[in-house]
C-alpha cells in the first residue's frame, strides 16, 4: 500500500469489482475517457475481473485509490511500460464524483509519480487526455505535467501531457 495526503494506493481486489463495474457502464465517466461503455452483464464481468487479477503483467500496474479510511474512490495505473525508453503512460479514473474538484486526483497522480521515479528506472511519464477534458488536465498540471503534442484518433482529439524524472 502507498500511502499519500489524502489517499492510499492499493493493490486490486474483488472486492473493487462492483465499484469498477459501476464505473465501466456509466455513459458520462467513458465518454470523458474517451472509452467504450461496457455491454456485458456484472456475473460475466466478474468471471473475467477474477481471472484477470491472478496474473501479473511486466508492463502494467494497476492500484485501486481509496481515501486514507478505506473508502474505494476509483483507480489509476502506468501502462505500456518501456524499459528501453524509459517510459510509460499514466491513466487515472476519479469514478465517485462526491470525490472530485477536491484534490484526490492530484494527490492519487503525485503519489503514483513518486512510487514510480522511487521504485523504478523510468525517466519519463506520460498521458493522453481528451482536448475537452478541462478538469483532467487542470489536474495534470497542477502535478507538473506540461502538454507536449495532440493525438486524433477515432474522432477525437487529445492533448499529450508529459513529465521527467527531473521535473518531479
Ligand atoms: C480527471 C480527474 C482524475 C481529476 O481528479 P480530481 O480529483 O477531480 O482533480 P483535482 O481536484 O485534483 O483537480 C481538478 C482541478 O480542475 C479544476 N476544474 C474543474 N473543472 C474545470 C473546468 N471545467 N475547467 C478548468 N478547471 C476545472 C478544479 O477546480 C481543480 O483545480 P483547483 O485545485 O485549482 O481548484 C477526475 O475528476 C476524474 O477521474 N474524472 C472523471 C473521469 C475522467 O475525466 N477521466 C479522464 C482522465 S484522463
Amino acid at each position: 500500500m502507498i500511502i499519500g495526503s489524502k489517499i492510499k494506493l492499493c493493490d486490486k481486489r474483488l472486492a473493487d469489482a462492483r465499484d469498477d463495474y459501476t464505473w465501466r457502464t456509466d455513459l458520462e465517466l467513458a465518454q470523458l475517457d474517451a472509452a467504450p461503455l461496457l455491454t456485458i452483464s456484472f456475473p460475466q464481468y466478474l468471471l473475467e475481473y477474477t481471472s484477470e487479477l491472478c496474473y501479473s503483467s511486466l508492463t502494467r500496474r494497476r492500484f485501486s485509490i481509496q481515501t486514507l479510511d478505506g473508502k474505494h474512490i476509483g483507480n489509476c495505473l502506468y501502462y505500456d511500460i518501456n524499459e528501453t525508453k524509459g517510459e510509460a503512460e499514466l491513466g487515472i479514473m476519479i469514478g465517485n464524483r462526491d470525490y472530485w474538484d477536491k484534490g484526490y486526483g492530484a494527490d492519487a497522480v503525485t503519489t503514483l509519480l513518486s512510487y514510480i521515479f522511487r521504485q523504478t528506472k523510468l525517466n519519463r511519464i506520460y498521458l493522453k487526455t481528451l482536448e475537452l477534458n478541462h478538469r483532467a488536465q487542470k489536474c495534470f498540471q497542477k502535478c507538473g505535467f506540461t502538454p507536449c503534442g495532440h493525438l486524433f484518433r477515432n474522432g477525437y482529439s487529445f492533448v499529450i501531457m508529459e513529465l521527467h524524472r527531473q521535473q518531479q
